[in-house]
């Protein structure tokens, strides 16, 4: 979920629905805003997109010069109008991003105490408590009393009938900022959603607060002690980012690749030298002799495919997890381990709360991020951005690439930092590189004869994605694509591994991708293919060019990506994959920029 607060002497409803939309990369079950003037609190809640909030009457009428809004990713309660937020009571209003887990003892609590309950939301218990508290306390104390009450995560945009002139801002798990405008300020679930307004931010810390008015921000701690704050000013400027001639932003992104694994190729090599520049790392080699690698979604995938780098290039020892998993394990933190934790946005909660663990634990941290400004990037040691420039198409395609491609630098650059890569092959890896943007140009070209084969996709009632080695992680990613797309259940699986029970799904006609590239685990997994084929699978055999012909008996279909060595397959398999989920949901009739029940970057757990 996304919050905004503006406390401003202007009308600030169609600000918040502007800023709202670059919000919605943490959701868009559904969208809310609430304005306070002369006492009065209106608001206006949509099902769905910020665009539907948008035309609702009640939106055109709101003059308030105070207000918050919110973009939902449901936890507590199904995307509705009644469980959009803000929740209000008579009293106050309130938006919120987190989970709060001891809700339904303190809805018990509340209930007894006469508070009548409209939505299921976990949030609505927030709105009573405050109410209830404002009986006794003064503001400040009923704030501090309810967010001792919490457990859980939030971030908190609150609004009083009573208090004309300010918004309460909260935190504790997720994140929240602070902007500051000429006469006005805001509140936000991150920088990027206040950039267009200013460029000048605070971040709260875990278990402050804050209260915004026109003219003032004041920042305290839990026990209400006034803390001082410092400004920041963000680097860049906002940029414009549209889907120019193309349908979709996915079909954008994808084809941008070339493009950005160019530009991010640029920032990391030396041309001249032939070296891979990774400026003010923080260690020294030697202190470093394993790696943890961490990430949700595609952003684990890449940490699986760099695993198979590491130890193709390097002697390091080197462990993946999802972030999930790993920040509830009794995990052996080890002082001469480096913590890689990759997000595209940066500000994915699961992610976020294994390096925060990591950090507390005194580890040495290091992100590989898209978004350099997020709560990833700013609270690891080191940073290595992914430079693709920003990423809108919901399932990742061009923030995947950068991923493998900074994963794959910094694999390089430890091989031969350490000399367990030989010089030779370090240069010739570095030169095979910089073809990179090339070859996947060159494979964007197998785009008619996928979107021919799309159609098998779109009517399966499953799918396969099998691979072996270095093709397996990729295997795994074209999997979640379809699924994430076409809405089609597909599981990606080592190919030797089949047999070992998953043989049993296969039935006639069932599409299985099989990725085959040319590598040491070519003829291992062509015997594979053979077995799905004796099953009756309809095989599309995705492989690189070569001089030699494949001699497989009854394949479906081929397609043939550009040849390039062994480390780089991966990169080119992975463009007629991305390329086979958006035509299968085209033809669908999808949302391709933003399918069911998903969001961008997950900000809860
Ligand atoms: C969501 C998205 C995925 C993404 C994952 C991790 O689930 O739908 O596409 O891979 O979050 O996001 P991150 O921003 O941390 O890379």
């Amino acid at each position: 979920c996304g919050i905004i607060g503006i406390a401003s002497n202007k009308p600030v409803s169609s600000t918040i629905i502007n800023s709202l939309r670059k919000l919605e990369y943490r959701g868009y079950d559904s969208a809310g805003i609430a304005t306070l003037s002369n006492g009065i609190v209106s608001e206006a809640k949509s099902e769905g997109r910020v665009d539907i909030l948008e035309k609702n009457l009640a939106v055109k009428n709101m003059s308030g010069p105070i207000g918050i809004g919110h973009v939902r990713w449901a936890t507590h309660g199904i995307p509705n109008t009644i469980n959009a937020h803000p929740h209000s009571s008579e009293s106050v209003s309130v938006v919120h991003n987190g989970i709060i887990e001891n809700s339904t003892l303190l809805k018990k609590y509340l209930i007894n105490k006469g508070h009548v309950f409209k939505s299921q939301t976990d949030t609505e218990v927030i709105v009573h408590l405050i109410t209830e508290y404002l009986k006794e306390l003064n503001l400040k104390e009923a704030i501090i009393k309810t967010l001792k009450q919490l457990h859980g995560s939030f971030a908190l945009g609150i609004i009083f009938k009573d208090q004309p002139n300010l918004i309460v801002g909260a935190r504790r798990g997720s994140p929240l900022a602070v902007g500051y405008g000429p006469n006005e300020n805001y509140l936000g679930s991150d920088s990027y959603a206040l950039k267009s307004m200013t460029n000048k931010i605070s971040y709260l810390n875990d278990g402050e607060f804050c209260i915004i008015k026109k003219d003032q921000v004041e920042f305290f701690d839990e026990e209400g002690l006034k803390v001082n704050k410092k400004v920041l000013e963000l680097s860049s400027k906002e940029q414009d980012y549209d889907k120019g001639d193309f349908k979709h932003f996915m079909a954008k992104e994808i084809e941008e690749q070339p493009t950005t694994l160019k530009n991010c190729i640029n920032e990391y090599v030396d041309k001249i030298n032939n070296d891979i520049n990774i400026y003010n790392f923080p260690w020294n080699i030697k202190e470093i002799s394993s790696v943890t690698l961490i990430g949700c979604g595609t952003a684990y995938h890449s940490c699986l495919m760099a695993k198979y780098w590491f130890e193709e290039n390097t002697t390091l020892e080197v462990t993946i997890d999802i972030a999930s998993e790993f920040r509830y394990r009794k995990n052996r933190f080890k002082d001469d381990n480096l913590y890689i934790f990759v997000s595209q946005s940066g500000e994915t909660a699961d992610t976020y709360a294994a390096l925060d663990l990591c950090n507390k634990n005194n580890m040495k941290t290091c992100s590989v991020v898209n978004v350099i400004e997020s709560s990833i990037a700013r609270d690891s040691n080191f940073v290595l951005p992914i430079h693709c420039g920003q990423e809108i198409g919901v399932a990742s395609t061009k923030a995947f690439m950068g991923q493998m491609l900074v994963l794959y630098i910094l694999v390089l650059k430890l091989g031969i930092l350490r000399k367990d890569l030989d010089k030779d092959l370090y240069l010739n890896k570095i030169k095979d590189l910089k073809l990179l943007p090339k070859l996947v140009e060159q494979t964007l070209l197998t785009e008619s004869k996928i979107q021919t084969v799309s159609s098998s996709f779109t009517d399966a009632k499953g799918s396969m994605f099998l691979g072996r080695g270095f093709s397996y992680p990729i295997a795994l990613e074209g999997a979640l694509k379809l699924k994430e797309l076409a809405y089609v259940h597909a599981e990606g699986y080592p190919a030797g591994e089949m047999k070992h029970g998953p043989l049993a799904l296969i039935e006639d006609g069932m599409p299985v991708v099989v990725l085959a590239p040319r590598d040491n685990y070519y003829k291992k997994t062509i015997s594979n293919m053979q077995e799905v084929i004796a099953r009756g699978a309809k095989v599309l055999l995705i492989t690189n060019k070569s001089k030699d012909e494949v001699f497989s008996e009854n394949i479906w279909e081929t397609v043939l990506v550009e040849s390039a060595n062994d480390d780089l397959l991966p990169f080119l398999l992975t463009v007629p994959l991305q390329k086979l989920a958006y035509y299968s949901a085209l033809k669908k009739g999808y949302d391709i920029d933003k399918p069911r029940n998903l969001a961008k970057s997950v900000t809860v757990e």
